[in-house]
């Protein structure tokens, strides 16, 4: 197909930020929308949606504009609109998209020509795009993460020009607000407090895919939790990559305890936020999470590595001894808090010295859960350039060491659970078993039960009966 190329991305210009470069906010006029909903009417729509909760978010916006203008969501990619929303964090993350492109392409040149749209972090990064564009020719749009809010305008002109539309801006980006959305689930909502990251860590893609940290105004994100309160809806989790930096780009004088405060003040049953970044978090923060009871006792909080050489090298800001000093403050002050974390294995020229500090951290902290990952180097990224020695063998020797050591925390704080109650949201029937219902404890451990169907969306009490290593089994307690 031809292609109409809008604009490239530009990993340079993704990553600039100017000195006090001020949040720019941009309100949308849904009736801009109205002139394509002749053309989306009735037609089907299926998104598949890769990587974390911002990329979740992003699938529920598109959802909500593309119901707004008549469209319905089908069930597979035989719908006749194909959304891929993808993630570049990792390489395995680009792989799944890979092989899902490989699925359309069998499905439209054999079944139908679907209208096939490709979006999210993947398609941010130069060299990664002009291989999808040249191996899928077939692609009718491909957006970047700033172009959420343009989507249908960009599905519909490709549709009617029969042209590969590319329109990936690389930018700082905006606050985009008054889009409306279509929510994944009837009684927990992500709610966004803040866009992009300024970290920086030396080997994360994010800050380049997502642009400049932005926080939304208090007022906006007041109003949409005031909506899913008085919509029934029993959980809220505010979403940024780095939540304890909320407020910061604004000035207007808030930051995050003020807004977990307001947010916890609206009266919504359980209310979580990630990720936390240690960096940011502050006594305010926790004293306020030790004093309202529907801030859940569960802290996600990304530690990386335990070796302070490789925490700088990661450009991380903080060491081993501040991040377990901050360990110890939460935990004196918000009881049963259960902590989950983020790490890395086998970072460039990570020593056995290294690998052990981080073994040595995990052991004292002692974490109630935890995301492992073999670092895979990021075209663009200042970790890609660092010279690397250590095989791909010995990080995978230690990666399984790590997650035995995990294993051992996780497990015992699951032990120490039997015999308790703990209140559950009921999430609906469980995945593995379909006579047993599954729900989250309020610090965020997975427990399977049975009981009926009219329990799903409630707050109930369960008593712990089992423990295994990921997930728990108990029973409802009457009444
Ligand atoms: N903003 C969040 C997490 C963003 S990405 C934070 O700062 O914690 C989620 C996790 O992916 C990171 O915490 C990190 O552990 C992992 N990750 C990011 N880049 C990676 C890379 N290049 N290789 C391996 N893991 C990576
Ligand atoms: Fe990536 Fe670091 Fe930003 Fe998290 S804080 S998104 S790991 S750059
Ligand atoms: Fe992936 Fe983008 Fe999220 S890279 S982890 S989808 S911000």
């Amino acid at each position: 197909m031809k292609k109409n190329i809008i604009n490239t991305p530009d990993l340079t210009k993704a990553g600039q930020r100017k000195k006090n470069d001020v949040t720019t906010f941009d309100y949308v006029d849904l009736k801009d929308h109205d002139y394509y909903k002749d053309f989306f009417k009735g037609k089907t729509f299926f998104i598949r949606t890769y990587g974390c909760q911002a990329n979740i978010r992003d699938e529920e916006t598109m959802k909500g504009l593309l119901v707004e203008a008549g469209a319905i969501e089908g069930n597979d990619e035989t719908s006749d609109i194909v959304i891929i929303n993808t993630c570049a964090v990792r390489e395995n993350a680009e792989e799944k998209a890979d092989g899902e492109l490989g699925n359309l392409k069998n499905i439209y040149y054999t079944k139908k020509k679907i209208i096939t749209v490709l979006c999210g972090c993947m398609v941010e990064e130069p060299l990664v795009l002009d291989h999808i564009l040249e191996k899928f020719p077939f692609l009718s749009v491909v957006f970047g993460t700033h172009e959420i809010k343009n989507c249908l305008e960009l599905i519909y002109m490709a549709a009617t020009s029969n042209e590969t539309i590319v329109a990936v801006n690389s930018k700082p980006g905006e606050v985009i607000e008054g889009l409306p959305v279509h929510r994944n689930n009837r009684f927990k909502a992500y709610v966004n407090i803040m866009f992009g990251c300024d970290k920086f860590c030396t080997y994360c893609i994010v800050p380049y895919t997502r642009g400049k940290e932005r926080s939304r105004k208090m007022e906006d994100i007041l109003k949409e939790c005031e909506e899913l309160v008085s919509s029934g809806y029993q959980e809220i989790e505010l979403l940024g990559q780095n939540v304890n930096a909320y407020g910061q780009d604004l000035k207007l004088g808030y930051d995050f305890s003020d807004l977990l405060e307001a947010v916890a003040k609206t009266g919504i049953p359980r209310l979580r936020f990630t990720t936390s970044h240690p960096w940011n978090f502050n006594e305010r923060m926790i004293d306020i999470i030790a004093h309202y009871d529907n801030i859940m006792n569960w802290i996600h909080l990304p530690v990386q590595s335990g070796s302070d050489a490789i925490l700088e090298r990661m450009g991380r800001r903080y060491t081993k001894q501040e991040y377990l000093d901050l360990v110890k403050k939460m935990r004196e002050k918000i009881p049963g808090l259960a902590l989950s974390t983020d790490i890395i294995v086998g970072f460039p020229n990570e020593s056995d010295e290294d690998f052990k500090e981080t073994l040595d951290l995990v052991d004292q902290v002692q974490y109630d859960s935890a995301f492992t990952f073999i670092y895979s180097p990021r075209k663009g990224t200042p970790a890609a350039k660092m010279p690397d020695s250590i095989s791909a063998e010995e990080k995978s020797t230690r990666f399984k060491e790590l997650v035995a050591h995990l294993e051992k925390s996780i497990s015992a704080s699951s032990e120490r659970m039997i015999g308790h109650t703990y209140k559950v949201l009921v999430d609906g029937v469980s995945k593995n078993n379909k006579e047993y219902l599954s729900g989250y404890t309020e610090s965020n451990k997975l427990v399977h039960f049975k009981g009926g169907l009219d329990l799903i969306g409630k707050i109930i009490e369960v008593k712990i009966l089992e423990s295994h290593t990921y997930s728990l089994i108990g029973e409802v307690v009457d009444g």
